[in-house]
């Protein structure tokens, strides 16, 4: 090797030590100059279809506060966080989420995260789940799976009664009672001149169940779905738990019930039978009705068809004209007499 060209290789060995000395201060300038073009080196954050707005913006320090020392070389410790990416980092930018009565156990422990993905997600508010799939992380689904479901749950719609994060009414539900219900159901089907005891109340949850269960029409007990069936008081245990099955037991009784003849059961007659007995929603409708003591403006015909009922009530008594039928009566005190 001749002196020139020792000369040429020291000055490109100086030149590479400059260069790698250059690009080692460019890459370890002070974090605090660290803005969002600075985070290249790190998986891709803002990629999905939902990104939190101060990381789509690049506002990686407004939550990875730089701590003066230099990054990379000092890896983990060259940003601080707030409450170390808990709740009280998110309460910086947002409102609290645990001042209400009631708060979700994840929410009030300020894991956000839980549920939340802080950069981004594939799902709306960078959910760590989507829909119903989210809440069975930590919930049971079968705990929720019924034969019958009810349809906002079937379709994994929680949120159309639960609140993610809390509310004033106790399990996080979005309104109390019936208006809950009447959220998506008619106000005016439960309303009338009688009005059941459990409905005027608010207690729908006395018959049904919010979720689910495994009777029709999400009823906590049997009640039968055909206007006819041989009578047995088992199918009719819904009505059961309240009303004292006796109601319909005997065929002669002066106290059991008012729907009597002089001492003629006429809830025994229409419903305690082998064949063909009625079911009670043949007479009663179990939320509200037009007329006196439930009893249906309409009863089940023929297919479709369904029949008038006029019912008048009186203090002793009542008159019941069904469809095209001539008048019948009875009378407690003095006992009609049919032909
Ligand atoms: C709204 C606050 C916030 C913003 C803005 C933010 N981050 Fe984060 N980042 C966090 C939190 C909180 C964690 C801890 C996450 C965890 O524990 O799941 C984290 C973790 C990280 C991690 C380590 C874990 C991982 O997910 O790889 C990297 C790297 C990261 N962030 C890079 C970035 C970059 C790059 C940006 C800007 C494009 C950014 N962050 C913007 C809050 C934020
Ligand atoms: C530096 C400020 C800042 C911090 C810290 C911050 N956010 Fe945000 N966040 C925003 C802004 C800005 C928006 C968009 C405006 C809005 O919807 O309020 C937003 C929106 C959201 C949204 C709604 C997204 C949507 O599309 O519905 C969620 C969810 C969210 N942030 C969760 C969090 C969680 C969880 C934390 C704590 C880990 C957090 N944020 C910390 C600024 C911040
Ligand atoms: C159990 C899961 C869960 C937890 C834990 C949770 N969230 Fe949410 N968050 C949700 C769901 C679900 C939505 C979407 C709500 C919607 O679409 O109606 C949401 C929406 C949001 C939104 C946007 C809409 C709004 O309500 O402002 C923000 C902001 C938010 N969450 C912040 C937070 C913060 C902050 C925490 C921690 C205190 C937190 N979340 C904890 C599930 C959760
Ligand atoms: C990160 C875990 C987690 C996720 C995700 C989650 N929950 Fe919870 N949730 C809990 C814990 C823990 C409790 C308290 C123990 C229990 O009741 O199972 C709870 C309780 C509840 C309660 C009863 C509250 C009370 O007052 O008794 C309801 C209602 C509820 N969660 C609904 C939801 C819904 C709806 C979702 C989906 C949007 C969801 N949860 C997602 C953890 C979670
Ligand atoms: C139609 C409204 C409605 C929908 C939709 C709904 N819930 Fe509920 N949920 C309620 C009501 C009402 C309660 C109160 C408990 C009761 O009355 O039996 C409740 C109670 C709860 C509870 C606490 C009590 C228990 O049974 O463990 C959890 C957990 C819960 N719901 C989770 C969910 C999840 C998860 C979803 C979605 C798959 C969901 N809910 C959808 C109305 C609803
Ligand atoms: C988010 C909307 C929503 C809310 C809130 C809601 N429901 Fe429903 N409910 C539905 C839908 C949708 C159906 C199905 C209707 C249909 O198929 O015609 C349904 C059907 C029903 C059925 C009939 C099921 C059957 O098989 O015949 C009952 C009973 C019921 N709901 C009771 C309630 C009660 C009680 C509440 C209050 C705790 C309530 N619903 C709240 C949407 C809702
Ligand atoms: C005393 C028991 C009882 C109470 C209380 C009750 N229901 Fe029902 N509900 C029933 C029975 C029984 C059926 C089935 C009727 C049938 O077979 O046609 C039913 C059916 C339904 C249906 C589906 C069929 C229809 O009539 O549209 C809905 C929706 C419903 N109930 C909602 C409610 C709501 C909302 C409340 C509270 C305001 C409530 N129920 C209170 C017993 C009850
Ligand atoms: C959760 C309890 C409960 C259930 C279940 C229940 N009822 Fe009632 N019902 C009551 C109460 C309370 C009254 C009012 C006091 C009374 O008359 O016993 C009432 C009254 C009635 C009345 C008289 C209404 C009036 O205006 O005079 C009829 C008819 C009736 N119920 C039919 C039924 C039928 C049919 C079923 C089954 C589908 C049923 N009930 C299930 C609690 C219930
Ligand atoms: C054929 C029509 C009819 C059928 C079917 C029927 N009821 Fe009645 N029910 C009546 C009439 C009418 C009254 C009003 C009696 C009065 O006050 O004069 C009545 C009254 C009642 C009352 C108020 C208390 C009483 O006994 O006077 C209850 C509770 C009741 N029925 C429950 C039921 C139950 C439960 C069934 C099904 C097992 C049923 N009903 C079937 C017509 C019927």
């Amino acid at each position: 090797m001749n002196r020139s060209s020792g000369k040429i290789l020291s000055l490109l060995i100086a030149l590479l030590m400059g260069l790698a000395a250059l690009f080692l201060i460019g890459k370890e300038r002070t974090a605090e100059a660290a803005g969002s073009e600075n985070c290249g080196c790190h998986p891709h954050k803002a990629e999905k279809a939902f990104i939190h707005l101060p990381v789509k913006n690049g506002e990686c320090v407004s939550c990875h506060k730089p701590s003066g020392q230099k990054h990379p070389k000092v890896k983990k410790e060259a940003f601080l966080m707030t409450d170390k990416g808990k709740v009280g980092l998110c309460n910086e930018c947002h409102d609290r989420k645990d001042t209400k009565k009631f708060v979700h156990p994840p929410v009030a422990s300020g894991d956000c995260l839980d549920c939340h993905d802080v950069h981004q997600s594939d799902n709306k508010s960078q959910l760590k789940g989507n829909g119903a799939a989210l809440c069975f992380m930590c919930h049971e689904k079968n705990k929720l799976d019924r034969k019958y479901p009810h349809k906002p749950i079937a379709e994994g719609k929680c949120l159309e009664c639960h609140d993610p994060h809390q509310s004033d009414h106790k399990y996080m539900l979005k309104a109390e009672g019936t208006n809950l219900c009447m959220k998506c159901h008619d106000k005016s089907a439960f309303a009338g001149e009688s009005v059941h005891a459990p409905v005027a109340t608010g207690e729908c949850n006395s018959c049904h169940a919010p979720h689910g269960t495994s009777f029709h029409h999400l009823l906590k007990s049997t009640v039968p779905e055909e206007m006819y069936q041989s009578f047995d008081k088992q199918n009719f245990d819904l009505c059961f738990g309240c009303h004292a099955n006796t109601l319909a037991d005997s065929k002669r009784t002066d106290v059991e019930t008012n729907f009597r003849n002089g001492i003629i059961n006429l809830h025994y007659l229409h419903v305690n039978k082998v064949e063909k007995g009625r079911s009670c929603k043949v007479c009663h409708d179990p939320h509200a009705a037009s007329q006196p003591v439930l009893i249906s403006s309409k009863i089940s015909g023929f297919g479709k068809w369904r029949i008038p009922i006029r019912y008048t009530k009186r203090d002793v008594g009542g008159t019941c004209v069904v469809g095209c039928h001539k008048p019948k009566s009875y009378n407690r005190i003095n006992p009609v007499q049919y032909l």
